[in-house]
């Protein structure tokens, strides 16, 4: 107990100044605890309001993918320039120091392999959420397969995963799949982001599209869009600074920067993008900066 000899005397109760009012600052989440709030902190900056999420989950259903053949070569440079670092418990246990500083979203969910014709012909909880609390997951994310064969059990597994998620503290991340027969038009999103949030996600992962600025207005909760295949970084940029100047509070994005010319440089320049308010003018020189400057030290 604590000694209470001596203690300045406990008067300054502040009684002019009102207790704060405000609302949390990540969209649609003012209603959850304590707990959740501060894991959606760690994920959300506070001062842009946005997020820089690294994907490197590709391996679960693609193996090593081009730029992804060591994760733990080519993941630990770039975290120190992301907030997020998302990936399966696999690649994280094994290829990601435990000392990391960013915030961890971890995969819960597995689907078939590319092998199978159909993506979303099967699937389940491949990471429970004891060992996602174990792993000490800011966020647990949840394959979705929206208008394709596999929609009722991928919702059912989201449902799954969020009710756990809202009884430990720890946000749900909706991911929109988008086969290889889906539509991906403004339509299309606005429907499968929707029912998404309506289904528990906390945050939602899908695609910038045209019309972008009504699929952000629409759900609930924030949008991250994904990168999808590879383009020449000035489009990526292009396409970053568009989703986040129509409403996106962030970028879930894999492909674009760890295949790269220059991961760093486009990890940074991602970041100028989503926190400060680059164009990707602006941002494309910060990428082409960081490239020479790895040229000039023999990287
Ligand atoms: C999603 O389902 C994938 O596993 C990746 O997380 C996602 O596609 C993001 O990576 P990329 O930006 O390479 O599309």
């Amino acid at each position: 107990m604590a000694d209470a000899i001596g203690n300045k005397k406990a008067h300054e109760y502040h009684l002019d100044v009102p207790a704060p009012a405000e609302g949390f600052f990540v969209k649609g989440n003012n209603g959850a605890g304590w707990g959740m709030k501060n894991r959606l902190a760690r994920m959300f900056r506070r001062e842009s309001g946005n997020t820089v999420m690294l994907a490197f989950d590709h391996g679960y259903i693609m193996g090593p993918t081009s730029g992804l053949e060591r994760i733990d070569v080519v993941i630990p440079p770039l975290a120190p320039w992301v907030d997020v670092l998302m990936g399966t418990k696999g690649a994280l246990s094994s290829c990601i120091s435990p000392t990391v500083t960013a915030g961890k979203c971890l995969r819960v969910t597995y689907d078939t392999t590319v092998l199978f014709e159909d993506l979303s012909a099967g699937g389940g909880i491949v990471c429970d959420i004891e060992n996602a609390i174990r792993m000490n997951a800011d966020c647990m994310a949840v394959q979705t397969f929206i208008g394709a064969a596999g929609e009722a059990r991928s919702l059912e597994l989201l449902a799954r995963v969020s009710d756990a998620g809202s009884r430990y503290g720890i946000p749900t991340l909706g991911v929109v799949a988008v086969g290889k027969e889906m539509e991906r038009t403004e339509k299309f999103f606005l429907l499968a982001t929707r029912v998404l949030a309506e289904n528990g996600a906390n945050v939602v992962k899908s695609y910038y599209c045209d019309g972008f600025e009504r699929v952000a207005a629409a759900c609930p909760v924030p949008i991250v869009i994904a990168g999808g295949k590879k383009l020449p970084e000035r489009e990526a940029l292009e396409m970053a600074y568009r989703a986040i100047s129509e409403g996106a509070r962030g970028v879930d994005m894999g492909r674009n920067i760890f295949q790269s010319d220059s991961p760093v440089g486009m990890a940074q320049a991602i970041g100028k993008v989503v926190h400060e308010g680059y164009t990707a003018a602006q941002a494309y020189e910060v990428y082409e900066e960081v490239k020479n400057s790895e040229g000039n030290t023999g990287r």
